[in-house]
């Protein structure tokens, strides 16, 4: 009987990793992946994390389980940051859980509002391809809508045209910050306005935060989450800590989930719950116990938060040579200063993608997105030049 699954293909992105390790070539580039990188090519632990770690392991007495919502003391921690110091809980209307990554915490979410009755989910296009992986897994319908122009900015005509069109049981899926795969992101006014055209329609928004504190900082990055959750009765809001800690493979993130009456929290957690335990049961403890020891200490919270500007001052670097560089052959490149986070698209076909990677050893998504944390003062000059080429 197993003998009747498909054959599927490997994940693009990922399989990506391998074939950028199999390269012998000295000077090949790994643009692919969204892992941030340091101006010599490596992506260390935190410095705040290890010493986090160090403090784990001397003071942890019990591996013993905590239950499908993880590290509560985690997810608690993380709220004024993501929410707000001032009502980080919003007068008791949020709650969260610990989930594997954002992935597991979208997962979660998309699960739930699957229970819940939604059908369809409208999310702006190109988005990361896991978005409409998972809605397919669950059998939920994608609407999709053009995010961005080719201009660099978000196609505003688009996304009120998407939510006019919305239908009774569907949702919307934002990208909080740091747009992935563009890097194009709303402006605060944009948020503004697209909030009350999701609170008028009357339609779920459901919040990915996967690189807070990686586009312009970790106040401003929150500012359209905050800006929608003011404007709605519900919302769900799914975090990932992978990027912004650098934890990535040990999978950190958290579901929250956003009700007008604080008696329904109750009710509606216990889904979340209940699907972890029919997943995975318990999320796993270390990396989000790493952040949690952080954010209760405040000064491995200043060297976090000091880490993380570091990250974002390097990409804004990246992103401003990219920019002064003007174009590259067929490619402005000028647009990718004004972008945020890790990443951007470069409108290549496949097959100049291709060429990229095998003439020139530059490894990129299918799409044309690069990490641009990929790129350092020794290897932009390179790609610039390699893009000129396969575009000339
Ligand atoms: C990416 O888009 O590169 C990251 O979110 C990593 C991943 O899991 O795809």
């Amino acid at each position: 009987m197993l003998t009747n699954l498909q054959q599927q293909p490997a994940d693009a992105l990922l399989a990506l990793i391998k074939l950028h390790n199999a390269d012998p070539r000295a000077d090949k580039i790994d643009l692919g992946v969204g892992v941030y990188r340091t101006g010599e090519g490596d992506t260390p632990v935190f410095r705040s994390i290890k010493a986090a770690e160090a403090k784990l392991v001397a003071e942890q007495d019990s591996k013993a389980y905590l239950g499908p919502e993880g590290d509560m003391g985690f997810v608690e921690a993380l709220m004024p940051y993501v929410f707000g110091k001032d009502s980080p809980d919003m007068g008791g209307r949020i709650e969260g859980m610990q989930t594997p990554g954002g992935t597991g915490s979208l997962r979660l979410a998309l699960a739930m509002v699957k229970r819940a009755g939604y059908q369809r989910i409208i999310v702006g296009t190109p988005s990361w391809p896991n978005h409409a992986q998972i809605c397919a897994d669950l059998d939920l319908g994608v609407v999709e809508f053009n995010h961005a122009l080719p201009s660099g900015h978000p196609d505003m005509d688009a996304v009120r045209a998407a939510i006019t069109g919305a239908q009774e049981g569907d949702a919307i899926l934002l990208h909080g910050c740091c747009h992935n795969p563009t890097g194009i992101d709303y402006t605060n006014e944009q948020w503004d306005e697209i909030a009350q055209r999701i609170a008028d329609a009357k339609i779920l928004p459901i919040l990915d935060l996967a690189y807070q504190g990686l586009g312009m900082g970790m106040e401003e990055d929150a500012y359209g989450l905050r800006r929608v959750l003011v404007a709605m009765p519900e919302a769900l809001i799914c975090y990932s800590c992978d990027k912004n800690f650098g934890l990535y493979r040990d999978r950190v993130g958290a579901l929250y989930a956003m009700v007008s009456d604080p008696a329904d929290l109750a009710k509606v957690m216990s889904n979340g719950h209940n699907l972890a335990r029919a997943n995975w049961s318990q999320p796993p403890d270390h990396g989000g116990a790493a952040v949690r020891l952080i954010l209760e200490d405040e000064a491995l919270t200043a060297q976090w938060l000091a880490e993380l500007d570091e990250m974002r001052d390097r990409m804004r670097q990246v992103r401003a040579k990219l920019a002064a560089s003007g174009t590259a052959g067929a490619v402005d490149l000028t647009p990718m200063g004004g972008q945020n986070g890790l990443f951007s698209i470069v409108p290549l076909s496949k097959d100049q993608v291709l060429e990229m990677r095998e003439k020139h050893g530059i490894y990129m998504a299918g799409s044309g997105r690069i990490n641009v944390a990929g790129l350092t003062m020794g290897n932009i000059d390179k790609f610039i030049a390699a893009v000129a080429d396969v575009t000339a």
